[in-house]
């Protein structure tokens, strides 16, 4: 970190002096923490436009180049070489695992992947139409209950304990809630197959016959798991540290990122994409994208799904690399003349064109492709968020465990800028004389 300080002038004419952090790479952050002991006030930062809110060394994002790293190594490089489980060593180790190391964390999350047989008892008192994402927002609070021998987030065991059983146990939760939604056997996991090969399996195995795991949906699935595995302080990853921070369980703080992510302008942000897509389909497909476009520019509340993003003002590097698995998948089952595909491809050229995107430098962002290529693996639209949520508990852990194990962590607390009545007197009111009884 480099010395070096701001120095604000008040209107009074006083000075207060803030150190400047400098980081590894990115943007320098004045520490403003002693800025209310010096001046009375506080930063005013509804949605964290600047705010740096922790110090992390887990993933770096540069928007204005389209950069994402994983610990150092470009999303680009991972996604080509290596397996989503190396990936999650990575995230929570700091460093990629050599053979020995791979293979022995592979047997530990596979051996972890079955589920409290109590907890099909749990599942089975939702109703079968509910969104996947409330099931799951409920199941993984649950796991506290059921696995409440490694809930204290003070012990580094324990919190080591809960992440395995976390990474190993949510693909199981995620099935286990589509199997439960249309009414089939819950499919135990088959230990011999990759992280995702089993879940596909989970997903789609019956008993009354073999499963034959696809390597070409294998391989895709395992891509989508490593371009949502993390993504520094999003909305989620800052709802498990603030939740996280009071000290709860990390079975609580993860169910708390589950139902952030579940929100339109985050996870959900694919399942509303592919329904815009569906949507433009009946409409008239390509012929539609520019009635589409207009009623963009018309209407504030009206979005390109899937394009857009607070950090990225460029393309967002999961993009192209999701783009070049739909192209692998489509061909894979002989279906490139996919209408949604069609109609993404010529909505994407069409609003990189537009001056509208342009000057906003809305770009596509990750969830642009990847509901095209979960559909084609079969996935159902209301299922894809419950996707990234198990590809992006490893991330929401590593960014908990990091946070726990800072020195200077302290309880999440923000500030208010009140605008509220100030003080006044229930003295001057005329209360109906038996309206206490
Ligand atoms: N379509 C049309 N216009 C858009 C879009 C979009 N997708 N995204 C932003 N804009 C416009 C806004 O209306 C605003 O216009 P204005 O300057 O005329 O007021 C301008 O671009 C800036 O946008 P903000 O909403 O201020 O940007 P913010 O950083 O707050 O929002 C967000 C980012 C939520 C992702 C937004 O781009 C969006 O809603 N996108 C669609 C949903 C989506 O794809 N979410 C996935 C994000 S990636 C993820 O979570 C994995």
């Amino acid at each position: 970190m480099s010395e070096e300080n701001v120095i604000l002038v008040l209107a009074d004419g006083s000075k207060v002096t803030l150190p400047v952090l400098g980081g590894s790479v990115g943007p320098k952050v004045i520490d403003v923490r002693k800025l209310y002991a010096q001046s009375g006030m506080f930063t005013f930062d509804p949605g964290f436009m600047s705010t740096a809110s922790c110090k992390s060394a887990i993933t770096y994002i540069d928007g204005d180049q389209g950069e994402l790293l994983y610990r150092g190594y470009p999303i680009e490089q991972l996604a080509e070489k290596c397996s989503y489980l190396d990936v999650c060593y990575l995230l929570l180790n700091g460093e990629l695992p050599d053979t020995t190391s791979s293979s022995q964390f592979k047997n530990l999350v596979s051996h972890h992947t079955m589920v409290n047989e109590q907890m099909l008892f749990f599942l089975r008192g939702f109703r079968r139409d509910a969104h996947p994402m409330a099931v799951l927002t409920g199941l993984v609070g649950a796991m506290s209950a059921f696995y409440h021998d490694s809930i204290d987030i003070n012990n580094a065991e324990h919190r080591h304990v809960s992440a395995i059983r976390l990474i190993a146990k949510m693909p199981t939760l995620v099935a286990l809630a589509y199997k439960y939604g249309v009414g089939q056997p819950f499919m135990y996991p088959k230990n011999h197959l990759s992280h995702a090969g089993n879940f596909l399996y989970m997903m789609f195995g019956t008993p009354c016959e073999d499963y034959i795991v696809n390597p070409v949906f294998e391989k895709a699935l395992d891509r989508i798991f490593t371009l949502h595995a993390d993504h520094e302080q999003n909305a989620s990853t800052s709802t498990v540290r603030l939740c996280g921070s009071s000290g709860t369980n990390p079975f609580a703080a993860i169910a708390a990122g589950v139902a952030c992510l579940w929100g339109p302008a985050h996870g959900g942000a694919n399942e509303a994409c592919l329904n815009m897509l569906n949507d433009i389909c009946q409409k008239g497909g390509v012929s539609y994208i520019p009635t589409f476009i207009n009623a963009i520019k018309e209407n504030k509340d009206v979005k390109l799904m899937g394009f857009g993003h607070r950090v990225y003002k460029n393309y967002d590097p999961r993009a192209r690399l999701m783009q070049q698995t739909c192209y692998e998948v489509l061909a894979q089952l002989d279906s490139q003349s996919d209408p949604l595909f069609q109609v993404a491809q010529a909505l994407e050229k069409i609003a990189l064109e537009d001056e509208y995107f342009i000057k906003r430098k809305l770009y596509p962002n990750v969830d642009f492709y990847s509901g095209i290529v979960l559909r084609a693996l079969g996935i159902p639209t209301k299922l894809f968020t419950g996707i990234f949520a198990l590809s992006r508990t490893v991330g929401w852990i590593a960014q908990l465990n990091e946070m726990i194990s800072d020195e200077d962590y302290k309880i999440g607390r923000p500030r208010q800028l009140f605008v509220g009545s100030p003080r006044r007197d229930m003295d001057e009111l005329q209360i109906p004389e038996n309206a206490v009884h």
